[in-house]
């Protein structure tokens, strides 16, 4: 079949079927964890998207659901290294219990930042989810609480991830053709 979005890929990384079975164990292992539900679960916006849409569905409780955009690459497959809040409103957090869900953890710098400020914020807890943790050096002390598959450290597309806001509507995790470059 004819895909102008899967033309670019190389190879695929990590298919969708097991994705599927990957966020299954991870949704019961949040189940798991906050037996008494009331959770508030802030997606990162928009490589998290297509994670935390499947993800959460998979979670049976009440849970109340906020995104935030922030921006930490400005375009090319390095990070800049500085982390701005792109909303106007910050959620309101004093008190609850938040599931902080990104696409992928690089250097860390990201989810150091916004756990910072919702911790700033008056949040009562702060646990952190990942569908992606590259294998390097963090420039920031932080690891998720949650990981879905650790990758090498390579440039990844797909599922929510992007390269110059495309290929997050590809249903699986894959490594971009150089000439896509
Ligand atoms: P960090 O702040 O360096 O940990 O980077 C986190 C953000 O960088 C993620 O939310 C992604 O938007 C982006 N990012 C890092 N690595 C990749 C990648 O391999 N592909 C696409 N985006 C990435
Ligand atoms: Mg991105």
């Amino acid at each position: 079949m004819h895909s102008p979005v899967r033309n670019d890929i190389e190879r695929v990384l990590i298919d969708e079927a097991v994705i599927g079975k990957r966020l299954d164990s991870m949704a019961a292992d949040i189940e798991h964890d906050f037996p008494e539900g009331r959770l508030l679960v802030i997606i990162l916006l928009k490589g998290a998207l297509v994670f935390a849409a499947d993800l959460l569905r998979r979670v049976p409780h009440l849970l109340e659901i906020e995104c935030l955009n922030v921006a930490s690459y400005h375009g090319g497959t390095e990070s800049s290294g500085k982390v701005d809040f792109l909303d106007r409103h910050f959620p309101e957090v004093r008190g609850r219990r938040v599931l902080l869900l990104d696409d992928i953890l690089d250097t860390g710098r990201t989810l150091r930042a916004v756990q910072d400020r919702l911790l700033t914020e008056g949040a009562a807890e702060v646990r952190t989810g990942v569908l992606l943790a590259k294998d390097k050096a963090r420039a920031e002390e932080v690891e998720a609480d949650y990981v879905g598959f650790e990758i090498e450290d390579e440039f990844v597309v797909g599922y929510g991830l992007d390269f110059m806001g495309r290929y997050r509507n590809l249903p699986y995790i894959g490594v971009l053709k150089r000439s896509a470059i």
